[in-house]
């Protein structure tokens, strides 16, 4: 094998991984508090749905969309639905009440908000565009 060739095995290695990476939905945890955490996981619209993630603060979870576990449309603009149960400030997520909120599968879901009364969602899409919505959580 050649040095060019080799060279160009690994750019294209490099390549692959990152489209595997930039190729996947995010959601990150930005509550107030350093203890606050949530439980997120992809609404059963899809039937192989297996993204189920806690995250802490500050941190975040990501599923790539060639996983069809994470991706049921398999488009970028597809809508992907969650269901976030809230910890803030370090509280038991037994009996805690389900927040909805939603965003494309090429995008970033962030969460914000320092109570259970201002949950703010604001989805980044990949085409730079995005939307910032209030959550309330779903009446049981
Ligand atoms: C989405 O997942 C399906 C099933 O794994 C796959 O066939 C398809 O190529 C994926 N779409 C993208 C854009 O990666
Ligand atoms: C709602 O939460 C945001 C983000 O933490 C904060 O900036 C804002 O002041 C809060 N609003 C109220 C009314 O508490």
């Amino acid at each position: 094998m050649t040095c060019s060739t080799k060279l160009l095995l690994m750019a294209i290695t490099v390549l692959t991984l990152w489209l595997q990476i930039s190729q996947a939905y995010c959601v990150y945890n930005r509550l107030d508090g350093a203890d606050s955490y949530f439980y997120v996981k992809e609404r059963e619209v899809n039937p192989r749905a297996s993204f189920k993630k806690q995250i802490n603060n500050g941190e975040r979870e990501c599923c790539p969309w060639n996983n069809g576990e994470c991706n049921l449309t398999g488009k970028q603009e597809g809508i992907v639905d969650f269901h976030i149960t809230i910890g803030m400030y370090g509280a038991s997520l037994e009996g805690a009440d389900t927040f909805f909120a939603f965003c494309s599968a090429g995008g970033g879901l962030v969460i914000t908000g320092n109570n259970l009364y201002n949950i703010t969602a604001t989805c980044n899409h990949a085409d730079g565009k995005v939307n910032t919505r209030p959550i309330f959580a779903i009446e049981k």
